[in-house]
């Protein structure tokens, strides 16, 4: 969806519908004069008696048909404060029902943000909303006629003259992160039949070899093999398509040098369970199981194309978790790139396995300035935080910090868990250095985050963000239809943004 700058005044506009969001009992035309001045049809309109700002009303007005714009749909945001979140909905919101209406176009009057607080930061979010209202996953099915069409461009308008170059940066921050927020909602959304790890790592190369100063490398099982990735590649031995490690790197110019930030991502492109195979309800969602990769790759992307000053390196650690005759037993023993050998009890826990060999080589190849690995890697964080809260783990308070806030900034809530040093002694085994699972279930996610903090050095500052309860939505809502919801995409290019100290 094209994003398209209206300047010079409301009779300049072209667009279909301009959305106004407005609180409970809210007098639009007097807190918002310049919306009287813009559309001052409003003002004799009888609609206008029906605009209460109740949550979740609305209306919309009409002027004559022959001026330039002539519909406005008011979006309640009942009494609440409004924040950024609740004008993203609200905003998501105007979008779908404009495509119901089988509109092309919506507006979004800048004048009209100014009343809520910092007008770029909501510019930006409502620009970021009307991408992600206008989203859905429609690559694999025929064009229906009766299904609403996707609207075609989204325009912000100003009455002033000129658009200030601050706008119009809030705007195209707001539109790369929801580009991000697609790209990893898509791969997610793709089917393991289309997706295979070595489908994942030629589709990375591909679309990073357009863009400048962002490198790719795709590693496959013959390197993994020679450089001693054995736990990564027990995950992938039991299917038919080999894993792979995708390396992206990125330095603004000048960053060549610096310590990088790392981030990295599970990518498990089907988790069958393997041997330890998974029961059949929901087992189809577990193509979204490669959420963390996809979700790296995207904010790779977008940091590279906006230039976000720093170094940064993400690892796609990808695999398939299939129960063939190779496949890796339960109770088999093998050495990780760490050093120390892990003895896998089961092989759904693959998650844990392939990113432990991501992280020690993040750790030898790199001085790290920090590393965020993002997995949909437990169950159990699902159950401890519900489907609206990622789990956070993290070494250093100053990096949760830091995390907390882009997640915060990215509306892709999480809430800090801790990482229980006295459950270590869970993942003793009993033949290797150390299991790969607990000896109870309970605290899953937590002795989960554990031993994959066995992986990382006592000095390295590392976060760890489990995302199996967020990444899948079963019912649509206004910013996300059922399906993929590509969490963490925005929050890995948030934190970049804000440069991470
Ligand atoms: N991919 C799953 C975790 C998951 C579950 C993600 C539900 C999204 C929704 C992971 O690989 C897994 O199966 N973990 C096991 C670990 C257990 C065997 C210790 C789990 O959570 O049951
Ligand atoms: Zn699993
Ligand atoms: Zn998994």
């Amino acid at each position: 969806m094209d994003i398209r700058f209206q300047a010079g005044g409301a009779e300049n506009w072209k667009t279909d519908i301009a959305l106004v969001p407005v609180v409970q009992g809210e007098k639009i035309l007097e807190t918002c004069p310049e919306l009287d001045a813009a559309a001052p049809f409003l003002a004799i309109a009888p609609g206008m008696r029906d605009v209460s700002g109740r949550k979740n009303e609305i209306q919309i007005v009409y002027g004559h048909p022959d001026l330039p714009f002539s519909r406005v749909m008011f979006i309640g945001l009942g009494k609440d404060e409004p924040t950024p979140g609740r004008l993203r909905e609200a905003f998501a919101k105007g979008v779908r029902k404009a495509k119901d209406l089988r509109l092309a176009s919506v507006d979004v009057p800048v004048f009209c943000l100014k009343r809520f607080g910092l007008e770029d930061r909501l510019l930006e979010e409502a620009v970021y909303a009307c991408m992600l209202g206008n989203y859905s996953f429609t690559a694999l099915r025929k064009v229906r006629e009766a299904d609403p069409k996707p609207l075609e461009y989204v325009t912000i308008g100003f009455l002033d003259e000129y658009v200030p170059d601050s706008l119009r940066q809030a705007a195209r921050r707001g539109e790369s992160a929801a580009e991000a927020v697609m790209m990893a909602r898509d791969l997610a959304n793709t089917p393991a039949n289309l997706l295979h790890p070595d489908d994942f790592a030629d589709k990375a190369s591909l679309v990073a070899a357009g863009v400048p100063r962002l490198s790719c490398t795709v590693r496959d099982e013959r390197w993994l093999e020679a450089e001693g990735f054995s736990c990564h590649l027990a995950v992938g031995r039991g299917a038919s398509r080999p894993p792979r490690l995708v390396v992206l790197e990125y330095a603004a110019k000048g960053d060549e040098e610096a310590d990088p930030v790392v981030f990295v991502g599970k990518g498990i492109t089907f988790d069958s369970g393997g041997i330890s195979i998974k029961p059949a309800a929901k087992m189809h969602t577990m193509k979204c199981d490669m959420t963390g990769a996809a979700s790296v790759f995207a904010s790779m992307l977008h940091l590279a194309q906006e230039e976000v000053p720093g170094r940064f390196v993400g690892l796609l650690a990808l695999a398939e978790n299939m129960p063939d005759g190779g496949a890796v037993h339960p109770g088999d023993v093998v050495e990780s790139l760490g050093g120390d050998s892990v003895e896998i009890v089961n092989t759904d826990a693959e998650g844990r396995l392939v990113l432990c060999d991501a992280l020690a080589y993040a750790q030898k190849a790199w001085k790290p300035r920090c590393i965020v690995d993002v997995a949909t890697l437990t169950g159990a964080c699902a159950v401890a935080l519900g489907d609206g809260l990622a789990g956070l783990f993290s070494s250093d308070d100053g990096l949760a910090q830091l995390v907390q806030s882009a997640c915060a900034c990215a509306g892709e809530d999480c809430w800090r868990l801790p990482l229980w040093a006295e459950y270590k002694a869970k993942l003793k085994s009993t033949c290797a250095d150390i299991c790969h699972t607990a000896s109870s279930r309970e605290g899953g996610a937590i002795t989960a985050a554990l031993f994959l903090g066995h992986f990382v050095k006592k000095d390295v500052r590392w976060a760890h963000l489990d995302i199996a309860g967020v990444d899948w939505r079963d019912a649509d809502s206004p910013l996300c239809p059922a399906g993929a919801t590509g969490f963490a995409a925005r929050t890995l290019l948030e934190l970049a943004r804000g440069g991470v100290e």
